[in-house]
């Protein structure tokens, strides 16, 4: 496949262009450190594994890659707004990770892969339940570790307000015995329960039930993962939450995308800015969000 490039330049020897899943168009990076793809459509990284790594981002196996479907597993960006909301046009988790993005910038630095992916406000755009003027830059930087960072511009003349997140859905041996540290000390929101905050737990999490919590002032995240025989820590900027989410049993089970088995294999830990944390920009203003995950053995 040519041309993904918006320029038409060629790739880096590094970087290939391809159909991916059901002729989608995506980017397959390749080096001596690490190898990922990425989908035009969501700008959606369904792999990164640095090199001597099982993946450590995860998809399951029951992904559509239905042209405009969400994309079940790997990260999805949710932009402008994040679950539903209750007005307008408006798809589960914002347009952005069902759009088409653009491949605007690929460049390689020394071990490292930069792809750029933009996209900014259109007819469809405007038509939803968000109709602002914006630019949005999303720069996923493939190495030893994967950071991903998205930057928003207001380019229109009145405020814009707008939630966020990259929705990480983390590969992991077995997330029953799986303990995330980092948000010992962070108030939450249990979404199964109540919309309420609550103390911090002061103890390390697991997963023993179905999770969908959104934490506020989280520290560095670190999922460590026994089964796996490996720790992912998670460092953000620019992110005032973080929302952890297993479907565990029934929920996976009732998800048409997802296998029923597969929750055992997975966990969402998601850098975000969502309910009172959404980001309000002023005209001309830009926001950035950033995380990077690592990769370390477990001790
Ligand atoms: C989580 C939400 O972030 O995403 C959950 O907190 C939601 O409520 C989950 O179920 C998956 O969303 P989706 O739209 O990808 O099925």
């Amino acid at each position: 496949m040519t041309g993904l490039l918006r320029s038409g330049a060629p790739l880096p020897a590094s970087v290939r262009a391809e159909a991916g899943k059901r002729g989608l168009p995506r980017v397959v990076v390749s080096t001596a450190t690490a190898t990922a793809e990425s989908y035009l459509q969501g700008a959606h990284v369904t792999a990164w594994a640095p090199a001597g790594q099982v993946d450590v981002i995860w998809m399951s196996e029951k992904s559509a890659f239905a042209p405009g479907a969400p994309i079940r597993g790997g990260v999805p960006v949710c932009f402008p707004w994040f679950g539903p909301l209750p007005w307008g046009n408006a798809p589960l988790h914002g347009f952005a990770r069902v759009s088409d993005w653009t491949l605007a910038e690929v460049t390689e630095q020394g071990d490292e892969v930069a792809l750029v992916f933009t996209l900014s406000d259109s007819e469809e755009t405007r038509a939803s339940a968000w109709p602002h003027p914006f630019d949005a830059r999303y720069t996923v930087t493939v190495g030893a570790g994967l950071t991903l960072a998205l930057e928003v511009t207001n380019t229109g003349a009145e405020p814009i307000t707008f939630a966020e997140a990259f929705h990480t859905y983390l590969g992991v041996g077995d997330v029953r015995d799986v303990s995330i540290t980092g948000l010992e000390q962070a108030p939450y929101v249990d979404r199964l329960v109540s919309p309420e905050w609550l103390e911090p737990t002061g103890e390390p999490l697991t997963i023993t039930a179905e999770t969908d919590r959104v934490y506020a002032q989280p520290g560095t995240i670190a999922v460590v993962d026994r089964a796996g025989a490996r720790t992912l820590t998670i460092t953000a900027q620019g992110s005032a939450n973080a929302v952890v989410w297993n479907p565990w049993i029934a929920k996976a089970a009732a998800m048409g995308d997802f296998g029923d088995d597969e929750w055992t294999q997975m966990v969402c830990i998601e850098t975000c800015n969502v309910l009172d944390a959404a980001v309000t920009l002023a005209p001309g203003e830009r926001h950035a969000m950033v995380a990077t995950i690592s990769v370390s053995a477990t001790e």
